[in-house]
């Protein structure tokens, strides 16, 4: 039996990793893993830390790359592995590029696709921009959906999916946060914030770039100013329309730091060592509710409103007065900041990854005997 899992940028492949330790235990199963390179550098630090070496890279990644750049190059060069592998099962996470483009090739294949981190939806096809999208492709493909919470199973119910393709298991990011934070972490970064309250900041969405970015970190810079016990540290995401915004707004304050990415396990520990964390991730939004983060969201929707009703997240759009304001209210008022640092977990118990393994195993099992059975004698 063999299960070829296919991903191509950093939150992908950190919520994977998790998937593929796993079905490395499954002795009867081959697993093969195929990276399309959608990233490079960001892929390649979680690579590092989860010690996961693909079998195939398809190495796609270009500076400033378009949706046609990245949907053709990985439709075009997947064809040959899959061909080649011929997997019994492809699992594919999440709504990036990636994830549609490989999901399509599969279905071109006529492959059976698990998905994982299925049925989140916002209700709008442009936000977030083209994830949405490429989730609600992936779904119509999918013979298997990996529902991380019991409110996206009932998303993919209400379109109509079968409701004995779908599986609760949790999210596999849980699964990665247990191998990551320990209270003994220490950084330089750290240390320099020491004795300040910590703002966390991440930002890179397709379709905020340009002006709305451009208004998220103004807010973030008048923030700085006004309060003189906040330092802000933004591990700068390496698309270069992301970098120049943040470099022409943040780059001159010195209570601000931007730095390079950071790797995944340093990045849980600054998390759990901020104050509060800014961002328009989605990623970012599972983790904090377990880690007990207040996050400010800063986009229109979220696909993520477990970690609302959890009390950790607050939507708080894009616009600069909007994010000003919301920070200083939370910056301002402690009881505000305790209630929304209280550790709950909506997204499951750190084992997903298990139960989709053995999903994925029962499945498999089930195609063989019916494999068999058809055979002549
Ligand atoms: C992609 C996903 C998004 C996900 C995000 C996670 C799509 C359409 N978007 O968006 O859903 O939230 O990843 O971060 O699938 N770059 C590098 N090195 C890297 C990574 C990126 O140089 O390791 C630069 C390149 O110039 C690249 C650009 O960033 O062209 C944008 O990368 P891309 O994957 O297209 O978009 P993201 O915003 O990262
Ligand atoms: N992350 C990381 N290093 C960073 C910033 C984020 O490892 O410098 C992690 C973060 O903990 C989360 C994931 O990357 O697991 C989120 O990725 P990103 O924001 O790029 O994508 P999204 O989740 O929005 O798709």
């Amino acid at each position: 039996m063999k299960v070829m899992v296919v991903f191509g940028t950093r939150p992908e492949a950190i919520k994977m990793c998790p998937v593929i330790k796993e079905l490395e235990l499954h002795k009867e199963i081959k697993t093969l893993v195929c990276i399309t390179g959608q990233h490079r550098e960001m892929l390649q630090q979680v690579l590092d830390v989860f010690g996961v070496e693909p079998d195939y890279n398809l190495d796609i990644m270009e500076q400033r790359q378009t949706l046609f750049d990245v949907t053709t190059s990985i439709i075009t060069k997947i064809k040959a592995v899959l061909e080649q592998e011929k997997p019994d099962i492809v699992l594919v996470h999440g709504d990036t590029t990636t994830t549609f483009a490989t999901a399509l090739s599969c279905f071109y294949l006529q492959i059976p696709v698990g998905h994982v981190e299925a049925g989140l939806r916002t209700g709008n096809l442009y936000s977030p921009y083209p994830e949405e999208f490429n989730r609600k492709c992936v779904s119509i493909i999918a013979a298997l959906n990996f529902a991380p919470t019991e409110l996206s199973r009932q998303n993919l119910i209400r379109e109509g999916y079968a409701e004995n393709s779908i599986y609760i298991t949790g999210n596999t990011a849980i699964d990665a946060l247990a191998t990551t934070v320990d209270h003994l972490y220490r950084n330089r970064i750290l240390d320099w914030a020491k004795g300040s309250r910590l703002i966390l900041v991440t930002a890179h969405r397709r379709e905020n770039l340009g002006a709305p970015l451009k208004s998220m970190l103004r807010a973030i810079s008048r923030i700085i100013e006004e309060f003189p016990d906040t330092k802000a540290v933004y591990p700068v995401h390496l698309n270069p329309a992301v970098r120049e915004v943040a470099n022409e707004v943040l780059g001159r304050n010195e209570r601000v730091q931007l730095i390079e990415p950071l790797n995944v396990l340093d990045f849980h520990n600054f998390m759990a060592q901020s104050y509060l964390i800014l961002t328009d991730s989605g990623g970012i939004q599972e983790e904090a509710p377990s880690l007990g983060k207040p996050v400010l969201v800063m986009r229109d929707v979220t696909e993520r409103p477990e970690g609302v009703a959890a009390g950790t997240l607050k939507i708080v759009g894009t616009t600069e007065e909007n994010i000003y304001q919301e920070t200083k209210r939370l910056l301002e008022d402690p009881i505000e900041h305790k209630r929304m640092s209280e550790a709950k977990n909506p997204y499951g118990d750190g084992h997903a990854s298990q139960r989709i393994v053995d999903v994925v195993c029962g499945y498999l099992k089930e195609k063989d005997n019916v494999m068999d059975g058809g055979k002549l004698e």
